[in-house]
């Protein structure tokens, strides 16, 4: 089970406060309690349902699931269909291409309005482009972007002629985006000479400059976006301008129609070990559940709704909620490209007024942090519109819920807690919002058409106030198809833990009235600010730099960012540190590990220990380092090889590095 409890969920079992929609809400709401019933009946039937309302497909399928060669599921599989044709022509096609799709609004306060008819002929000419930059169906694509619209224009692209895309969060190192190349063999790397962070350009062309410099790659273009006027570095041959191929290309551009189980994406995300995984999502099943969560989870009025989600199309949530699941659904939505606090602590919820946000959907991290600022910030805003309030990435603990709802709500939107995963593809735990009476802290059950359980060692279903581990129960469409070319791992992760069961890696709680409640990992996966960090990633990039002979590093609890990495080294005696002070060698390190994934992998704090506290077989016991982390008693070390190691890391805590 989890030994720490991230964002302060102690009193979990002890809340009672519920919060019922009002019958106005629950009136008008998309979702109504018969969902569930309609989805408990058949839930396969359920599912193909969703399938053909939500979608529009080129061949129809006849069959729904395939689990004949489980753990490897097949939905939908002899229909055929495109995404990006579902996401975009469709709507114009039905007389809807003056709705807007997306209002794009600049860190500097450029903004773009792009309606879904001029969203089709942007991805028609990327699609061209693409095309004659020799991408073909199959081929994969690396995306290194900012959140402008051209990232949601260029997936769409690779969408429309079925070539997977791989996003790589513009955060991540040239190292990283490296190894994702490799690992996917990218063909094109579409990138920007920048973009806007904190009030200034932040350039992204020299990582990718620097990626291909480290070794043989697939990679035959790198395909440019001018974003902040940076000056860049240029191979000829190889880089051409966005404004040279995608701006002179034809805007007609036929669909490819794909397999529902083509390949969509791959997404890297943290496990276990140093090494990135691949999450591939095809085409049918992910698109289906994404469309269907989006609109019954959010209560979505595509004619009315004004929607933002505030997540960067690097993770899962933006893929989902910011690109698939709005556009198949013909959501006006917002997308934001710079932080919250640029120029002024309130950014947000100028955006919020100026465009009369009406559902929003953050991560607990960032409610936390406005949380910090104040509530007069807020106030400054008229935020009446808002009335969906979600929240998704890390547990949200009880009181960032109460002031998320009573400062932003107006004490009325109700709020969604959705509990997913990059692996799931879309949400699968959380209210309905005109259903549920919510509690603050709780993702509460499973959506109609998903069973989860949560399970003791034994692969049993804990009773009712008791906690072990969330599972999976049965295969659902938006499911990952596996780790690009690892099927081993695949099976391995999530099958082999409990027999027949995904295991999510997640601790949970059933309370008194079986609502869930997420406890955080009980891996070697860290949560910060709702990223997923490995603590093997870190540690592995640590012991790559000269200094360092070994490296432990543990998520401690953070108020703001949900869980910090801290990060204990042990220097190598002949390496060269000589006199340099505490706080020179963690600067050092720190960029260091900056340098090797990126800057939100960065070690809050770094000790220097002349020991690690191990068991007698060698592994590195990180309960005891978490509780010297979080500034505990540290617990039972009966079973260290050294008993007096913790005394001595105790001792060197006097000089922390
Ligand atoms: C955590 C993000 C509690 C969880 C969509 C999961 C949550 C991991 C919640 C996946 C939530 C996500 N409550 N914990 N509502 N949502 N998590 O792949 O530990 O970036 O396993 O997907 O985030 O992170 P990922």
């Amino acid at each position: 089970m989890t030994e720490s409890t991230p964002g302060g969920l102690e009193n979990l079992l002890s809340e009672d406060r519920r919060f019922a929609p009002s019958p106005e809400f629950s009136a008008q709401a998309n979702a109504q309690h018969d969902l569930y019933a309609w989805a408990d009946a058949n839930r396969e039937a359920f599912w193909a349902d969703q399938a053909r309302e939500l979608l529009t497909w080129s061949t129809p399928f006849t069959q729904v699931l395939d689990w004949s060669d489980a753990p490897f599921a097949k939905w939908f599989a002899d229909g055929r269909l495109n995404a990006a044709y579902n996401a975009v022509d469709r709507h114009v096609e039905a007389g809807r291409g003056d709705r807007v799709a997306l209002h794009f609004e600049g860190e500097a306060g450029d903004t773009r309005t792009i309606t879904y008819a001029d969203l089709q002929r942007e991805v028609a000419r990327a699609a061209n482009a693409l095309v004659a930059l020799g991408v073909g169906t199959g081929d994969r694509v690396a995306i290194y972007l900012p959140l402008i619209p051209e990232a949601v224009v260029t997936m769409l692209a690779c969408a429309r002629i079925g070539a997977p895309h791989s996003v790589v969060f513009g955060g991540f190192s040239a190292e990283a985006l490296y190894s994702r190349i490799l690992d996917a063999e990218a063909k094109l790397v579409v990138t920007a000479d920048g973009g806007f962070r904190r009030g200034a350009p932040s350039a992204l062309k020299p990582a990718v400059d620097e990626a291909l410099a480290k070794g043989e790659t697939t990679v035959q273009h790198v395909l440019v976006v001018r974003r902040t006027g940076q000056d860049v570095a240029w191979t000829d041959g190889r880089d051409v301008w966005w404004s040279d191929v995608v701006d002179t290309a034809s805007d007609e551009h036929e669909p490819v129609e794909v397999d529902a189980e083509h390949p969509l994406f791959i997404l890297y995300t943290s496990g276990t070990t140093g090494k990135p995984k691949g999450i591939f999502h095809t085409t049918g099943g992910y698109l289906t559940q994404s469309a269907y969560t989006h609109l019954n989870v959010f209560d979505l009025k595509p004619e009315t709704d004004v929607y933002w989600c505030t997540a960067d199309i690097g993770w899962i949530t933006g893929h989902s909620y910011v690109v698939y699941g709005p556009l198949i659904n013909g959501a006006t939505q917002v997308i934001y490209e710079g932080t919250p606090d640029t120029p002024h602590k309130g950014r947000w919820w100028e955006i919020v007024q100026k465009y009369g946000v009406t559902i929003l959907y953050t991560a607990p991290t960032a409610i936390r942090t406005c949380m910090k600022w104040g509530e007069d910030i807020p106030a400054q805003f008229d935020l009446s519109s808002l009335r969906v309030l979600g929240s998704v990435g890390e547990p949200i603990n009880p009181e960032a819920w109460m002031w998320y709802r009573r400062v932003i709500g107006g004490d009325s939107a109700p709020i969604v807690d959705t509990w997913w995963q990059t692996e799931t593809g879309a949400i699968m735990i959380s209210p309905l919002p005109g259903v549920t009476a919510t509690k603050p802290g709780s993702a509460q059950v499973a959506l109609p058409g998903i069973a989860a359980e949560v399970v003791d060692d034994d692969a049993q279903a804990v009773p009712d106030g008791a906690g072990g581990y969330l599972v999976l129960t049965a295969p659902w469409p938006a499911m990952l198809r596996g780790i690009w070319g690892d099927p081993e791992r695949y099976k391995d992760t999530y099958w082999s833990r409990f027999r027949g069961l995904y295991f999510a890696g997640d601790g949970a709680k059933k309370d008194g009235d079986g609502d869930i409640w997420l406890l955080g990992r009980v891996d070697d996966v860290m949560n910060v600010s709702g990223h997923r960090l490995s603590t093997t990633e870190i540690e592995s990039a640590l012991v790559s730099h000269p200094w360092v002979a070994e490296a432990a590093v543990v998520g401690a609890s953070d108020e703001t960012t949900g869980q910090a990495v801290v990060a204990f080294v042990i220097l190598r005696g002949d390496a060269g540190v000589g006199d340099r002070s505490a706080d020179d060698v963690q600067t050092e390190l720190r960029n260091h590990v900056a340098k090797e994934i990126g800057p939100i992998a960065k070690p809050r704090q770094i000790l220097v220990v002349a020991e690690l506290p191990k068991t007698r077989s060698g592994k590195i016991m990180r309960r005891l380092l978490r509780d010297v982390a979080e500034h505990r008693q540290v617990g039972d070390a009966t079973t260290l090889a050294d008993s007096s190691v913790m005394d001595l890391i105790a001792q060197g805590l006097a000089t922390p590095a």
